[in-house]
Parts: C-alpha cells; structure tokens; sequence
C-alpha cells in the first residue's frame, strides 16, 4: 500500500453510521462537517454515491482520485470505478476564483463535481466528501464554497516531557488533516529530553534524553537526572533523521507543514548533561545557555543547519520562551559580550541572542517563529510571534506589523482540565473545555482590521509533563481540537455551539469507537439565574454528551438512572443541596456531583472590602461575592475572587434580621500557590460599629493536598443582625485565597 492510500484507511470513519441507530437519539438535520464549510447550500434532491463513476483523472490529480476512492471504500465500503465520461469530477483550475486552500463542490442530477485552484483546496473538498454520505450511501444535492477563515491552523505537541512514537505522531497527523489543520508545530527539544538525533553532537541523544522511571513529576522532584541511552529501565526515546524526514514527507502529504522547535536559549538543561561547556557555570544544571561563549552559536548554527536539512518549512520555531537570565547576570563572559555589544540588561541579551539567530536563519531563507517573550528587549526585525501568554504579546507584535499566531493558555492550552478537577487525570491546572476552546475567536475585538491581517491563526498546544503516554495525549486533544478546527476554518459569524456540539458528540463517538481515545464529553455544568422579583435562583445543568440524562437528588442521596431526570430549570428558593450524575441508559457517565445553591440573604448586597483583591482576579469586582453565580472548576475564571492578603469583608444586608447560617466556597490548586484558608472567622453587627463573632472554623483541607479541590465552610448562628464580617486567614503564608460565594441564609 502506498502512503498516500494508507491515508485515509487510517483517517475516516463513517460518521453517519451513528445517526438515527437503536439506542441513539443523535441526528442531524444535515450532514455533520466539521469543520463547517464557509458556505453551504443544500438542494432538494441527493445522488447515491454507487450510482457515481470518477471521471479518469489527469495523472497530476491520480494521488487525489486514489485517496478520494480510498475513503469510500473504507468508510462507506463504495467502490468507484473509473470512465472517461465519469460524473465524479475533480477539477483543478488556476481560473476559479477562490482562495489558495478552498475548493467549490458541486452535488447535483449531473453528478459531482469538486473545484479548486490548487491540490490543497481539492484535498480539502475530498476531506468534506468523506465526512458527507448519509444512509445508504447517498449524499445531498448542495453547493459548497469553502475556505478557511485564518492561513495557519495548528495543533503542537511536547515530545519533550514524554516521548510519543513516530505511529502516534502519524495518527495525530491523520486526524489533523481530516480537520483541515495545515500546521503540526514539534516541539523537540526541552529540559524533559533531546529528541532529535544529530549528526554533529550526538551526545545529545546519548546523554540528554533518557532518564529513570516515566513518571515527569517524580523525576523532576528527584532533580532532573538524565542518564546515558540503554541504561536498562530507562525512559525516554527519539528520533532519527530518517524517521523526522519520513513526518515532514507523511505530513506534506497531508497538506501539513511540520514547523519543529529547537528552544534557546532557555529550557535546555537537557543540552548540558551532553556538553556542560555550553552554560555559564561549565556544568550541568543551569537552564540556559551562554551567551559569552561563542561555541554556542556555533552550535546553534550546526543544529540548526541539521534541522532545514531535514524540515522545509519556511519558519523555525526557536523557542524563546521563559528564560531565567539569572546566571548571564553574573557571568565575565556574558557581561563582557553586553559591555561589547552595548546591551544595558540581560532582556537585550535574550533579544541580541533571538535576533543573531534571525539572521543566521533569515540569510538561509527561513524565518523564526518565537513565544511572546522574543518582545522583551526588542523584537527581531522578521519575527513571527506565538502569543502564549494571553493575546497582549500577540497584539503588541500585530501592532508593530508582525505576523502572530495566536495561542493563549486560556483557553488553547489544552494540558489544562476538560473536565471535573476531582474526577479528571491529573493536569498542569486551569479549565479549557470544548465550550470555551470553540467560543475563541483569535482575532481580538481591540485590534483595528489592519491589524488584524497580522494575526495568522491559531494553534493549541499540548504540553505534556502531567500527561504520561499517547493514550493520554489524545484523550487531552480530542476533541477540543475539532472545536478548534471550526475556530480557525468556519467563518466567525458562522460558527454555532449548538449546532456544533451535536457535530462533535457524533464525531467523538465515531473516533473512540475507532480506537481514538477521545474524551467522550461527559461535563455537566451548571448555570444559574437570579430572578429578584420572585426571590428564587434558577439553575439549569448544562451536558455535553448529547446522549446522556442528567439525574439528581435534592436529599443528599447518590443518584441512580431512575432518579429524577434533569428536564427544565429548577426552581430554587430556600437552600438545597444537589446531588447530580449523568447517565446513559444504566450507566453512570460521571461520578456524582454536588451543588449547594438557593436564594440567600446576601444575593445582590453590599460588600465593603476591607483588604485588597488581588489586581489580576478581581472577578466581577464588588458584586462578585454575592452575585448568585459560583465560580467554576478554575480560578482564573474571572468568577472566584484572589486574594493575597488575609480577607476581610462586610456584607450590609439592608436590615437587621434573623441568620442561620453563614457559608463560602474556596478552591485549593496547590501548584498555582492557591490554598483553602487556613482559618473563617465570622462576626455579626445590627449597627455596623459593634461587632461579635459568631464563631471560627478551621479547613479541613490541608495546605498538602495537592491536585484541585474545593471547601465549602460554613458556620452556624441563631442570631439577629444587620451587618456580617467575613474574615479567613491564608492557607499558607504568601498564598492565595479565592473565594466564591459567600451565602447567607
Ligand atoms: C510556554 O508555555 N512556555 C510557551
Ligand atoms: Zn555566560
């Protein structure tokens, strides 16, 4: 079998297979494309694809008619035959009017017919064909004009942490090119191991990439020691020339330009257990390299050199990101290079490094690609910039008329939790699920239209020190990486979560059913409303899996698949508690899950604040706290309140009247230095000059616990009064606190 007929075997599956089946209750009015075409039209009417002969091909378009025949057979088991006078046409034509990549298709009486100026655009209106056939074959009459919305459209991944073999990199590649994703960003080389084999320092892949036990965390905590290749029970992996040469021609293959990065000058202590020469100090350990030491470049350089001999893609990602200056601070050789070169801080050395690796790489004809930090110090003069840390480096490179790729942590990160924190594997932190990935649009709303040229497209990325093999890997792509396929391809004003999610529940199902292990979309969230006239809240339980019922208990029961199924919003006046699974049929889809919520006495009051919210998680600033709405499974989410200072509030309840209880929600994410307090205090005024406390309540969680969890303390009076202080003291001295909400009752 040739590589390219290997394609599609690998890539399709029959999606409409699932729509309408005993048991199902999943269907779509048209055909689920994902990603939506720009511009699509059906027609009464459809052809059946056994009736359809492909017209003989030029021998240009032989590859193209062979894949299209390719998926059929496999997907639908349609075996087409090939006729001069076939009524399966590919057509591809200089003269139509369409962009690089789109194609027009055709579906009517006289058959199919597939237009494009280029291979790319016919290759992608084969990728819609496969995804179109319903019942028995058969495809809709329609009028398709397609195009992406944004020129780059990737998805990245870390070798580095854990190493994935050159089958999986395949299988992502597969499905990327189904999705019309056009940029698979490599990410080789960083302090997790050296991937790449090179020819000129081959200690690399000898004593940088294999270390004891798979585990990332634990080897990072026992210091990071690497130890030579073929040590036995060692870890690790990489890939030879010939492998990362058979990825770059298995992706061209696939409309896919393999960009791989090479990080500098931080995130590489990998490099310095292979030549310690090359760091400030002459020894392993440090996190960067020299910028004195002229080998350096010259390594960089030969590197570099190995790296286009093998990658043809015009851009080279060097890295750039999160370097620690520190040593270059403190090195003769570093301080002598600054003095020489005139750089006043050790930014300008990190930007004198980026723009001499510029030009070295621009005088070969290649352009870089670097994380936002390549803005510190001054932004070398033909840079492409990836914006990682929100979209600011993004549109402050925009604006100085360089190209951006658009990759913020919140929400393209995709090594942050999909799903429940409780229930989900372990993550770095943060909440990226497949609702907020497809709401992203990487044009930002404050950049003027010029502007906005520069921003090319977007990319997700998936770093993988918490996630430990490919299995893993893929469950963290998929799918939110079909969300972002209609991001970066469907138009914006297009694009419709609704409509999109049942697309994308189809195509979940179809994908693990194939041995993809995608995340089968199990989230329940829950959205609330206020109604201040009725004094009630109303919640509503939000799913995913469109096949799934969620049941609940307002008792505290563990639900079962005959409890209450969850139909319209609930009603919710006095305080309830309740305790929610989603099921399919008999089977629980989730753990079970708790929710406490009702109309309290604080809804809509007045907090004063007697301490300082912490400038960057100011939430909805002073309605925050008794606004009725909970913040969800991440603290970033502009709904939990931070606090780095002990809290301190007063919550004014317009009159004095009787109290029961007093409640409030924290979040601990140890890694992010976020902790449950350590202590509540609650005080109560009828005057709001004398106030007693009620009481103090220690957390139960401690400042250990390690992963995302959530308190609730709540303390108990029986008293009268007016005003209600809330104080809670740090977790862990120099933590966060974050708190949402805080309920009166
Ligand atoms: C990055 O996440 N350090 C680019
Ligand atoms: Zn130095």
């Amino acid at each position: 079998m040739t590589t390219l007929s290997h394609l599609l075997l690998l890539l399709a599956f029959p999606l409409l297979a699932y729509t309408g089946k005993p048991g199902t209750d999943l269907k779509t009015e048209t055909p689920p494309i994902i990603p939506m075409p720009a511009e699509i039209e059906y027609m009464k009417g459809s052809l059946r694809l056994k009736d359809c002969q492909i017209r003989t091909p030029t021998p240009q378009l032989e590859e193209l008619v062979q894949l299209l025949k390719d998926g059929l057979k496999k997907n639908y088991r349609i075996r087409l035959q090939e006729k001069t006078s076939g009524n399966l046409v590919l057509d591809l034509d200089k003269k139509y009017d369409l962009p690089e990549e789109g194609y027009h298709l055709t579906v009517s009486e006289e058959g199919i017919r597939l237009e494009a100026r280029s291979e790319t655009g016919l290759f992608y209106g084969i990728q819609t064909l496969i995804q179109m056939p319903e019942k028995k074959g058969k495809v809709r009459f329609c009028e398709i004009t397609d195009y992406p919305a944004f020129p780059y459209r990737g998805l990245h991944l870390d070798v580095s942490r854990h190493f994935m073999s050159i089958d999986y990199i395949k299988k992502q590649l597969d499905l990327m090119a189904r999705y019309k994703f056009n940029r698979f960003h490599w990410h080789l080389t960083d302090g997790g191991g050296w991937r790449f084999e090179s020819k000129n320092y081959p200690l690399l892949t000898q004593k940088g990439q294999a270390r004891m036990g798979t585990d990332w965390r634990e080897w990072r905590d026992k210091g990071e020691i690497f130890v030579e290749t073929g040590t036995p029970g060692s870890y690790g992996g990489f890939y030879t020339q010939e492998e990362l040469k058979e990825i770059v021609d298995y992706a061209a293959k696939r409309y896919i330009t393999v960009i791989p990065e090479i990080e500098m000058p931080g995130h590489s202590n990998e490099v310095f257990y292979a030549y310690p020469e090359l760091t400030c100090k002459g020894k392993p350990g440090s996190w960067e390299f020299c910028m004195g030491n002229p080998d350096v470049f010259t390594f960089l350089h030969k590197i570099l050199d190995e790296i286009m001999a093998i990658f043809p893609s015009p851009y080279i990602h060097i890295g750039g990101d999160e370097a620690r200056k520190k040593d270059w601070k403190t090195c003769p050789e570093c301080q002598a290079l600054m003095k020489e070169k005139g750089l006043k801080d050790v930014d300008e050395l990190q930007s004198w490094c980026i723009h001499s690796v510029e030009e070295y790489l621009n005088s070969k004809g290649r352009n870089i690609i670097g994380w936002d930090e390549i803005l510190q110090g001054g932004l070398a003069p033909n840079a492409t910039v990836m914006s990682w840390r929100g979209e600011k480096g993004g549109k402050t490179a925009a604006k100085m008329g360089h190209p951006v790729i658009m990759t913020p942590g919140n929400p393209l990160y995709f090594d942050h939790y999909q799903g429940d924190p409780m229930t989900e594997p372990h993550a770095i932190g943060g909440y990226n699920p497949l609702e907020k990935v497809y709401a992203y649009n990487p044009r930002p709303a404050d950049l003027t239209e010029e502007e906005n040229r520069y921003i090319l497209g977007a990319q997700a990325n998936l770093w993988t020190e918490y996630v430990n093999d490919e299995s893993h890997a893929e469950y963290m792509t998929w799918p939110r990486a079909l969300a972002l396929a209609e991001v970066v391809w469907t138009p914006a004003e297009k694009k419709d979560f609704d409509n999109f999610l049942l697309r994308a529940n189809l195509h979940t199902q179809a994908m693990r059913k194939k041995g993809i292990n995608a995340f089968p979309l199990k989230n329940v969230t829950i959205k609330s409303e206020i109604d201040t006239i009725k004094q009630i809240v109303r919640v509503f339980f939000q799913k995913e899996n469109m096949l799934s019922v969620v049941r609940y208990t307002t008792d505290g029961s563990k639900p079962n698949w005959k409890s209450p199924a969850y139909t319209d919003p609930i009603e919710v006046k006095d305080s309830i508690k309740l305790t929610y699974q989603s099921y399919i049929g008999k089977k629980a889809l989730t753990s079970p899950g708790t929710y406490s919520i009702g109309y309290h006495k604080a809804i809509g009051k007045k907090v004063t604040y007697h301490c300082t919210v912490n400038r960057a998680y100011p939430a909805q600033g002073e309605k925050t706290l008794t606004d009725g709405t909970r913040g969800t499974w991440s603290y970033s989410d502009q709904l939990w309140q931070g606090f780095t200072s002990p809290l301190d509030i007063t919550i004014d309840l317009g009159e004095v009247q009787p109290l029961h209880s007093v409640s409030a929600n924290f979040i601990q994410v140890k890694t992010s230095g976020v902790y449950i307090p350590y202590e509540v205090e609650v005080l109560v005024s009828v005057d709001g000059e004398h106030f007693q406390s009620i009481g103090k309540k220690k957390a139960q969680t401690q400042p250990e616990k390690t992963g995302t969890c959530f308190e609730d303390i709540t303390l108990h009076t029986t008293c009268e009064a007016r005003f209600v202080q809330f104080k809670a003291i740090q977790g862990k001295k120099g933590g966060f606190i974050f708190t949402d909400e805080i309920r009166i009752y």
